[in-house]
């Protein structure tokens, strides 16, 4: 982790450039022909930069779009709009070989070690064969020495080369996927949800391997998370998404310290404190009802349909911008997504009762895994 977070970067000082990208999965029906009948919006206009050797959190409920814009960091998945700058290159005007040496520079670590490394190879093979695509094994005995010194410094012993992935535990094999990840030498790892299927007290070690390492290689991370601990551990600055957008940003400190989104105070407001005198007198919302579907999201603020400070017109009809708020004592570096964040903030708003929304059952029926779209939406405001 870095320390002191600075409004702006300078352009020379950020990584990653996420202008106002947008990933729009068609919904497809019909036998013969298929006809687009709707899209599914993942992730629907975000701005995001990441500063070199930082490690930014992005966190949010499952199916708010997390992964998908983590794939088209990586063109994985290529916008539908908007576009990445990767140290200073557009990733889309890439192609052919430009493309595959740029990719070497970003890397994924992913949620499943079990699934994400092929079981019949070696742990020696896993490791050279991204080190062979890119051409850094041309010196055997180079390369033999840098698959040792990858599994030291993941903690591994040099003895696991001869090993296939199901002869380690989890975490172990966690450590595999960080060091196949390091092999080709990259800038950025987007880590996505790399330890939330560990044991708890497995997840504590691959998280502080994680902070070794990037100070070790100078490395740049991308971790997304649903966990709002592991993602405060890690990161120094925490974005905060919600249907396709991010909602709330800033230094991990100060968005843990002051959440300012409603979305936010929801989420923050359902992590345990250990104090229990803190416990029984601070704020609790919960936060109950589905994420509406990302296939019909709600108009206005997406998040109005669950917001106990919803104002009549304005929340339900004009998109909030995430944007730098007017009140004392906070940082020009947090911004939200939010029309009435300064009134919320001061108390001149108060929370209501959310009512459930009546859904028009057409407008929910796409055909998503999800069924109903929009499901009645709860939100209880307690003492
Ligand atoms: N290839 C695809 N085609 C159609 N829809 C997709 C595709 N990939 C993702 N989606 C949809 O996009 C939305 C966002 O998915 P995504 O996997 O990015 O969410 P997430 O925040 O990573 O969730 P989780 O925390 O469960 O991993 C979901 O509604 C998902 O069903
Ligand atoms: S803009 Fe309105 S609905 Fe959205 S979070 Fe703010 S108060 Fe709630
Ligand atoms: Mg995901």
């Amino acid at each position: 982790m870095t320390t002191s977070v600075s409004a702006q970067p300078r352009p020379a000082d950020v990584l990653v450039d996420v202008q106002g990208v947008k990933v729009h999965f068609p919904i497809k029906r019909g036998v013969i022909f298929d006809k687009t009948i709707g899209y599914v919006y993942a992730v629907d206009g975000v701005d995001l930069q990441i500063r070199r050797g930082e490690t930014y959190g992005l966190v949010g409920e499952s199916g708010c779009g997390k992964s998908t814009l983590g794939r088209a960091i990586l063109n994985l998945e290529p916008p539908t709009d908007g576009k990445v700058v990767f140290d200073g290159v557009d990733i889309a005007s890439l192609k052919g070989e430009a493309l595959r040496r740029k990719r070497r520079e970003i890397q994924m670590v992913f949620q499943d070690p079990m699934s994400s490394l092929d079981p019949r190879q070696s742990v020696e093979s896993l490791l050279l064969e991204g080190m062979k695509a890119h051409g850094l094994t041309s010196d055997s005995a180079a390369a033999g020495k840098r698959l040792r010194d990858l599994l030291k410094a993941v903690g591994l012993p040099a003895t696991s080369l001869s090993k296939y992935p199901h002869e380690f535990s989890g975490g172990q094999r966690q450590r595999i996927g960080i060091a196949r990840a390091l092999s080709v030498d990259p800038a950025l790892i987007v880590a996505d949800e790399p330890v939330s299927a560990l044991d708890v007290s497995v997840q504590a070690q691959v998280i502080n391997l994680l902070e070794d390492l990037q100070e070790e290689f100078g490395l740049t991370y991308l971790v997304v998370a649903h966990d709002l601990a592991v993602v405060r551990h890690i990161s120094d600055r925490v974005g905060v998404m919600y249907l396709g957008s991010i909602v709330e940003e800033a230094a991990a400190d100060d968005l843990y310290a002051v959440p300012l989104h409603p979305y936010t105070r929801a989420l923050m407001s359902a992590v345990p404190v250990p104090d229990p005198v803190v416990e029984d007198g601070r704020e609790r919302i919960l936060l109950t009802g589905d994420l509406p579907s990302p296939a019909n999201p709600p108009s206005g603020c997406r998040f109005h349909t669950r917001c106990p400070w919803r104002q009549p017109a304005r929340c339900d009809t004009e998109r909030p911008q995430l944007r730098v708020v007017d009140i004392e004592s906070v940082p020009r570096s947090h911004r939200v997504a939010c029309h009435y964040a300064e009134d919320i903030a001061s108390g001149a708003l108060t929370a209501h009762r959310v009512e459930a929304e009546v859904v028009d059952p057409t407008l929910a029926d796409t055909g998503t895994d999800g069924g109903s779209l929009i499901g009645p939406a709860t939100l209880t405001e307690l003492g």
